[in-house]
């Protein structure tokens, strides 16, 4: 049985040839998050970003979406990317600058896509610093505490309403 690709959304070639067009997702990780595995592994969970990555491509490709997946601990990167964004929406894990960057909720916000907000941690249950995201106010909606697994949970609910928007 061929796998099911329900977020594919097809339009018709100059040669009347129905093509699928994947939606895309441009997933931004923030810093320390390349050093996953390593880092407060209670906490963070023993995934390397690596992994999660992988596990981010294979499972786009199950759903049928496109994946472009990026880390940088540069604000000033995280915030050209977003500019440049060529994608249909942006699933984010801003990491610590969630808690302190009114530049990348400018930055989300001026793109006009859909924002979903990630964290593998459950920020509400933390120090008192982190139960605050300056990102929130431009996200669609926030997926926390559920370790790697929020990652396919984010990009489900981004491919869900990319689908249902362009109904
Ligand atoms: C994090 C939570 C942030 O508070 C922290 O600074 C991170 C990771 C998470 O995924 O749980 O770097 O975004």
């Amino acid at each position: 049985m061929t796998a099911r690709k329900p977020y594919n959304s097809a339009s018709v070639s100059r040669s009347g040839d129905i093509v699928a067009t994947p939606k895309r997702i441009l997933l931004l990780n923030g810093p320390n998050l390349n050093m996953l595995g390593v880092r407060e592994p209670e906490i963070y969970g023993r995934d390397t970003l690596d992994d999660i990555r992988a596990s981010c491509l294979s499972h786009a490709k199950e759903i049928g979406v496109e994946i472009d997946f990026r880390q940088s601990n540069s604000e000033t990167e995280l915030i050209a990317w977003i500019q440049q964004a060529s994608a249909d929406g942006i699933v984010v894990n801003p990491a610590a600058y969630a808690h302190t960057s009114i530049a990348i909720l400018d930055a989300l916000t001026l793109t006009g896509l859909p924002i979903v907000e990630v964290h593998l941690s459950n920020i509400f249950r933390r120090e008192p610093f982190r139960r605050r995201s300056y990102v929130s106010p431009a996200a669609r909606g926030v997926i926390c505490g559920f370790g790697a697994h929020g990652y396919e949970l984010a990009i489900d609910a981004m491919a869900r309403l990319l689908e249902r928007e362009s109904e």
